[in-house]
């Protein structure tokens, strides 16, 4: 079909006696409504979840206390200790680990001389947010050794030194048991520290101590900040990959995720440092470490609260090659593999079965119906290969419905990702996750990335991606608006070809602003606050408006995937019945076309339409400027089935058009 109108864009550039004259015609895109082109999977759009730039400890997991039971390899680390008189009056860690090799150190304060001597200071995870009016609820694992009539004043101390919240207990007996105490706080402050005072004297025992605020998400104890769950939850994620990323595996063997070291009691969950801690000399975070207090129970409960199918990544034998590359032999593999058939019991077994009881006594009886499991990270070459090989038989023989995915490596086009690729005709993953970390560039060349891919092939994860505006692993890289932007383009591409790309997540997902590691990141957080990047925005506009089918949509026969800087995608959901239309312009310039529904059915007049739009493509949202860029809300009318589409430049339009009965 011909163009109805056209239009001439005319740019003159006299300074330089150049005359530019660029014609254009606007040929309509057709939307083909009553033919889909394939299904777009409940899971199509989720979330990375990575324990790195302090988003699990100081971050997600609302714990305030940092090291809460000395075991950093230096005890003392976000401690500080305060003795006001010279007497014997002392602080010293012990180690019990021949008794409890999961939680050996402790603490142990002797008090010679009465009251207001000695005091120790958590200083939190760069400070302690602290809400006013809010509750905070304090616990401590004691023992007294000797009969000891000590009484511990626990404060809340805002940067300034002021006192905004007060507490106090007497424990009692020789045998450790936890106690709890809580206050309210009388003020807010980003910055704040616990202080616990020893009054009387005698001998006193402590371990693990916490502060969590009464405001976690659905209140729960060691529960997660309810901010940042807020802002996934918004999503309506398909899915949520857990716990990573490289952390599955560790720097070496010794510190690669172990999910059955994460679940049960908090205080018999075995600390181990983070591998982020040393790995980027510009951004050290030697305090980094992994307490578990978010493990795997509390993965899959986050999951199940979000309504996103749990994906949990584990070890496959191999620790990162970036780093040490330690590799398990083939013939002492058996331990890996029997975690995993073991997780699937932990997930989805009766509450009889030996891991399903684990979960029933932590709180859940009913199972949580895990559907897919990754083997192994971002693993590459033979190794990796044969390893992976070992593990899908061993679980396809007992669970022939879980839904396995393997890696790719690091990069989605090099050699590496060749031979992978060779390596996967022999096995049988359902899905294959792909990892693209590269320029904005890169991202708008590749929209069609997935138009020839092979449709009787497995299916694709895109499990990590993130447009990087200087370089991979750049502490420069900014979630600007031309990130972002490249990312909605491809992401078109994504939606466009869903009968192959079943599971799309960025990645990393969260930084804390003074502890990252790693830029850039969806949504960055300090003590109190969170945001959402523009790029949080591009994901959550596809993911709340993904529908159920992908339809044609196609100017002079080809989807519009770059041409004349525009890229297209267009779905229908069945269920509300409407069709939805995004559009993005990755230009400088305000665009015009035409979009002509075709079908048979009715279509309402009004339609709405969200904007997310910036004229400059280096803008990005910060903790100060949360809202630099935002969706905005609009209502358009169509008539006949059509209507003039006006783009504004650099933009992404999703629209939502009602089809009518
Ligand atoms: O997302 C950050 C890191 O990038 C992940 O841990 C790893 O899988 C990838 O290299």
């Amino acid at each position: 079909m011909r163009a109805k109108r056209c239009y001439i864009l005319a740019c003159l550039f006299i300074g330089g006696m150049a005359i530019n004259l660029n014609a254009q015609k606007s040929v309509p895109i057709m939307v083909n409504v009553d033919k889909p082109k394939a299904e777009i999977k409940p899971t199509m759009w989720g979330i990375f979840f990575e324990d790195i730039n302090f988003a699990a400890d100081g971050g997600i997991y609302a714990e305030l206390v940092k090291n809460r039971s000395f075991e950093f390899y230096k005890p003392r680390t976000g401690w500080k200790i305060d003795v006001t008189s010279k007497d014997s009056s002392h602080f010293v860690i012990l180690n019990r680990r021949l008794l409890n090799e999961t939680n050996p150190r402790f603490a142990r304060v002797t008090i010679k001389d009465g009251t207001g001597k000695l005091s120790i200071t958590n200083s939190g995870f760069r400070g302690m947010g602290i809400k006013q009016n809010v509750r905070y609820n304090f616990s401590i694992l004691v023992s007294l050794p000797v009969e000891s009539g000590i009484v511990l004043r626990v404060e809340l101390i805002t940067e300034n030194g002021e006192k905004i919240g007060e507490t106090s207990l007497t424990p009692k007996g020789k045998d450790w048991k936890k106690y709890d105490a809580s206050f309210v706080a009388s003020k807010s402050d980003p910055g704040a520290s616990l202080r616990i005072w020893f009054e009387g004297t005698g001998v006193i025992d402590f371990d693990m101590v916490s502060l969590f605020p009464g405001d976690t998400w659905k209140g729960r104890s060691n529960g997660l900040r309810a901010d940042l769950v807020q802002l996934l939850a918004d999503m309506k994620p398909g899915f949520i990959r857990f716990p990573g990323g490289c952390i599955v595996e560790g720097y070496d063997l010794s510190t690669r995720y172990q999910w059955k070291k994460t679940i049960g009691n908090v205080e018999d969950r075995k600390l181990i440092v983070n591998r982020w801690n040393t790995e980027f000399k510009h951004r050290p975070a030697p305090d980094y470490y992994q307490s578990f207090g978010l493990g795997f129970y509390e993965y899959f409960l986050l999951a199940e609260d979000i309504g996103a199918e749990p994906l949990p990544i584990l070890n496959c034998g191999m620790a990162c090659q970036f780093n040490s590359a330690e590799v398990v032999p083939l013939d002492q593999l058996d331990p890996y593999i029997q975690d995993a058939l073991d997780l699937i019991e932990f997930a989805n077994g009766t509450p009889e079965s030996k891991w399903g009881k684990i979960r029933s006594q932590m709180g859940h009886p009913a199972p949580f119906n895990m559907k897919y499991l990754g083997i192994g990270n971002e693993q590459w070459g033979p190794q990796y290969f044969e390893r992976y090989a070992l593990f899908e038989n061993a679980i396809k023989v007992r669970y022939p419905n879980i839904n396995l995915v393997s890696g790719t490596g690091p990069q989605p086009d090099d050699d590496l990702f060749k031979s992978a690729v060779g390596s996967l005709k022999n096995l049988h993953p359902q899905l294959v996750d792909e990892h693209y970390y590269r320029p904005p560039k890169w991202f708008r060349d590749n929209a069609s990335r997935y138009d020839n891919y092979d449709r009787n092939s497995y299916k694709i994860f895109a499990g990590e991606f993130a447009a990087q505006s200087v370089y991979t692993t750049s502490p420069d890289n900014k979630n600007n608006w031309d990130c972002a932007l490249a990312e909605a383009a491809f992401m078109t591409g994504l939606e466009r070809n869903a009968d192959v790309v079943n599971m799309v997540s960025y990645a990393p997902l969260f930084a804390h602003v003074d502890g990252w590691q790693w830029t850039p990141d969806l949504i960055w957080f300090d003590n109190l606050k969170s945001f959402g990047t523009a790029n949080y925005y591009v994901q959550k506009l596809f993911s709340n408006n993904k529908g159920t089918k992908v339809l044609y949509m196609l100017q002079e026969n080809n989807p519009l995937a770059g041409q004349h800087g525009l890229y297209s995608t267009a779905a229908i959901d069945e269920v509300s019945e409407e069709i939805i239309l995004k559009v993005v312009n990755t230009t400088p310039d305000q665009k015009s076309e035409i979009i002509v529904l075709q079908t048979s059915r009715k279509v309402s007049p009004k339609a709405s339409m969200t904007v997310l739009k910036s004229d400059n493509p280096e803008i990005f949202n910060t903790i100060e400027t949360p809202e630099a860029v935002i969706p905005v809300s609009l209502t358009f009318a169509l008539k006949d089935k059509k209507f003039d589409l006006s783009l504004a430049p650099y933009s992404l339009t999703v629209m939502r058009i009602k089809l009518q009965k």
